[in-house]
């Protein structure tokens, strides 16, 4: 199965005849696609796997539309020009952390890095992925003051990730350059339409519903703190948790929000190369990705079998 996606990913990247093949600095990789089709996991792993930075553009929006929730905003009408100007003064940081690793039973271990997602200085990882926050974050990322905001926000930690990546990074002697590993929605389309390399990540509609469904499962045993913008509030009623049906109906919705909007839709760039990892193990589209990039800085691909 992989070795014929290898290779139509291959003459896919053969047909692209406006990439580089010089190993220069400032590599950038666009990982785009709908919402639990694996960007972020794949994304953090494949900077991990190159000594990349990594930047989440979900999570910006989504912590946009915490601090929409906590304003009591709850469209995109009145409120939104006041929460634009409150997302561009925030300081939104997102820490990676190695972490644990996926067994895979060919391919052994994989680093998938932990993210955590700051917003002035307050640890919000959990708090911007509530049910909440899944439905409406969409309806605030289709405004355009706010994605003009995040815009700003998204181009800054790219320059400070990709500047990490360059001057602390330990992979050996190749002449590997710099670069950063960013996931959303319209990256490659918007953000960075000059990537090196732009992936579309996709799987079925079941496939991701039920992967979404495992990952808040996983979540279940993790303690819900207070939150710490608010240290006297009682503890967080415990979470209600969805079905694999409803997830696929939340999914369902956010994407079509995601894809007929008319600021930066949801799109497959032109030169992107499009992944549908519904029968892909993780570790094949992760070594699928740093191949194609490690081919494109002009150097040897490392899973060539895969
Ligand atoms: O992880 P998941 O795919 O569920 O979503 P996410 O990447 O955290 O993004 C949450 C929402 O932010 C998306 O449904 C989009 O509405 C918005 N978003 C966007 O508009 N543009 C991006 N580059 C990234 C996210
Ligand atoms: O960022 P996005 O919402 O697109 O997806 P994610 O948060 O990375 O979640 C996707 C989940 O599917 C993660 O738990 C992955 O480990 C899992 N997965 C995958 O991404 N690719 C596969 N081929 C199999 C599982």
């Amino acid at each position: 199965m992989l070795s014929i996606y290898t290779r139509i990913a291959r003459r896919q990247l053969l047909r692209q005849t406006t990439h580089r093949l010089l190993p220069r600095r400032d590599f950038t990789i666009a990982i785009d696609g709908p919402a639990a089709s694996g960007k972020s996991s794949t994304a953090r792993a494949v900077a991990q796997e190159l000594g990349f930075g990594y930047i989440d553009s979900g999570s910006i929006y989504r912590c946009a539309t915490l601090l929409a929730l906590r304003q009591n905003i709850t469209d995109t009408g009145e409120g939104i020009g006041s929460l634009a100007d409150l997302i561009s003064h925030a300081k939104v940081d997102i820490k990676v952390r190695p972490s644990k690793s996926h067994q895979t039973p060919s391919l052994g271990r994989l680093a998938v890095p932990d993210v955590q997602v700051l917003l002035d200085g307050e640890d919000v990882s959990r708090e911007i992925r509530t049910p909440e926050v899944n439905r409406l974050v969409a309806k605030i990322a289709s405004d355009s003051s706010i994605r003009e905001a995040v815009l700003h926000i998204q181009r800054k930690l790219a320059a400070d990730a990709e500047s990490r990546s360059t001057t602390s990074r330990s992979v050996d002697a190749e002449d590997m350059p710099g670069g950063v590993v960013m996931d959303g929605r319209d990256i490659g389309t918007t953000i960075f339409p000059g990537a090196e390399l732009k992936i579309y990540l996709d799987a079925s509609a079941m496939a991701r519903a039920i992967r979404r469904w495992d990952e808040m499962n996983q979540m279940k045993d993790v303690p819900v703190q207070k939150p710490a913008h608010d240290p006297e509030a009682s503890a967080a009623p415990a979470a209600v948790y969805p079905s694999v049906e409803e997830i696929a109906r939340e999914l369902e919705a956010r994407d079509y929000a995601d894809i007929n909007r008319e600021n930066s839709p949801l799109r497959i760039a032109p030169d992107a190369v499009v992944i549908d990892n519904t029968n892909l193990t993780f570790a094949q589209q992760v070594y699928t990705i740093t191949d194609l990039a490690r081919e494109r800085m002009g150097l040897e691909p490392k899973h060539s079998d895969c």
